[in-house]
């Protein structure tokens, strides 16, 4: 019998560092006591050529890449995030909380494209195929081009994949999958790794879209390993409140298209349906003439999107005032209000502070550093701010107001919805320029902005 070569290796499983000893803290990602031992194959590991034909280097002029076109998932807000459309060959990871609808969305996109007369596999390790069946019949009417699989064995998937050569695959999830050659157990780093770098191959030499569903852990990164982010085209990150019905779709890496653009969804009764303005939709219920609401504009890759951004101060019954910060940093909130404590004469320093967005969404941007300090003298001086107001810019620690990217679509965003005046920092009113039904306030002091609440 021949001898198998089998090493002891150790990963960390929060972001997939690899070390031949075992470590208390991981060098990567200075995690502690998150290695694991698992034994890997030496033969299984490396990877081979992606390419049809292994090896020959080439001039770039001679290589044949005309942009064909991109396909259609048949959704426009996923065409987006996508940049345009499907690339053919390219891997796409689609991460998200449990019961987000990850499964919901890409059966959709399976239905749109088998409808166009494509085949489309689906495999499934995680659901049979009756309970598939069960909810694409929530979605509507499937074609015979739709092929099901319900099977977690990678050899079976490979060869069912280039026996049939469909134009659309999807792995759900690939937690599940198991590797033969990998001995350690599905959903471990190693077999998470090895999984992909051989779909990777898959779809890169048949030209194919391979979708791949990843689950993500208490701390909202991709379970498994970080690799697995590095080793495809495309990172799509699914978010939003499980208790409300919209669900935002980020794309936070893209090989052939703009990262952090933003897809808005919503979980209805016969699947996920597209919300046409998302801006309409954030902003809907919003208390009129309340203190402590302010609306800003942020930029989610290329689309601008207006949120309410609201704020509580209160009086604190301890020694030590509460801050808490929902959908946007908790440090940045911190900083914004000793901004404000040194350069205006407020004294927010003794009360506690509460920052909420409204609608569950997530926002990292610093141009909406304006509107949370805005709101939040308006809610300490009780005093509401004009509803037909929106505010952004970036503020910076000796309370001056800093220039954000492309001012005028958010402008021209506001004035879509009918707000009739903007509050944007000074140095942009340039970029602006001349503007009609809506009033552009440029301010360079957080101490300015105090005279409009
Ligand atoms: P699912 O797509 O299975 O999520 P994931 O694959 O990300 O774990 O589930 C989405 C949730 O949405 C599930 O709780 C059921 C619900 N749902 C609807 O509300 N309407 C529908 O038409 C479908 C198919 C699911
Ligand atoms: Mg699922």
């Amino acid at each position: 019998m021949a001898k198998q070569k089998m090493t002891t290796v150790f990963y960390c499983s929060e972001c997939g560092y690899e070390s031949p000893k075992w470590m208390g803290q991981c060098p990567g990602c200075k995690a502690w006591n998150t290695f694991l031992e698992e034994t890997v194959d030496k033969k299984s590991r490396g990877s081979s050529s992606i390419n049809e034909v292994k090896g020959a280097p080439k001039a770039i002029t001679e290589v044949d890449a005309k942009e064909k076109d991109r396909m259609t998932t048949g959704s426009g807000e996923l065409d987006r995030v996508l940049g345009g459309g499907i690339v053919e060959g390219s891997l796409i990871l689609v991460g998200g909380d449990p019961g987000i609808g990850k499964s919901t969305l890409l059966l959709q996109v399976c239905k749109n494209i088998s409808d166009r007369g494509n085949e489309v596999l689906y495999v499934s390790g995680e659901e049979s195929d009756r309970q598939i069946k069960i909810r694409a019949d929530r979605i509507g009417s499937f074609t015979d081009k739709m092929i099901l699989l319900c099977e977690t064995d990678l050899d079976a998937i490979k060869s069912c994949i280039t026996e049939r050569k469909p134009k659309v695959v999807i792995i759900d999830s690939i937690q599940t999958m198991y590797n033969e050659s990998v001995t350690s157990a599905p959903g471990s780093v190693s077999q998470v790794r090895e999984t992909t770098g051989v779909l990777l191959r898959l779809a890169k030499s048949l030209n194919i879209c391979i979708f791949i569903v990843g689950h993500v852990t208490k701390e909202g990164t991709m379970a498994g390993p970080r690799v697995l982010e590095h080793m495809v085209d495309t990172v799509l990150y699914f978010e939003g409140d499980r208790y409300a019905s919209y669900r935002v779709l980020r794309s936070v890496k893209n090989r052939f298209g703009a990262t952090n653009e933003i897809g808005v969804f919503m979980m209805q009764n016969n699947g996920l349906c597209e919300v046409q303005n998302p801006s309409e939709y954030m902003l809907n219920g919003r208390p009129v003439n309340a203190g402590g609401s302010v609306v800003t504009c942020s930029m989610e890759g290329t689309r601008p999107l207006l949120v309410e951004i609201q704020s509580l101060v209160c009086h604190s019954n301890f020694g030590i005032p509460r801050r808490q910060a929902t959908g946007t940093d908790f440090n940045r909130l911190n900083l914004l209000l000793a901004v404000l404590e040194k350069r205006t004469e407020l004294n927010i320093g003794s009360c506690d502070v509460y920052v909420n967005i409204a609608g569950g969404i997530k926002i990292a941007e610093p141009a909406i550093d304006l509107a949370i300090v805005m709101a939040t003298v308006s809610s300490f001086r009780n005093k509401p701010v004009d509803p037909m107001t929106i505010a952004f810019g970036e503020v910076g620690l000796s309370g001056e107001v800093r220039a954000v990217s492309m001012a005028k679509n958010r402008v021209m965003e506001a004035k879509k919805l009918g707000f009739t005046r903007c509050i944007i920092p000074g140095v942009c009113l340039k970029d602006v320029g001349k503007t009609d039904m809506i009033t552009v306030i440029g301010v360079n002091n957080v101490s300015d902005v105090l005279d409009y609440i």
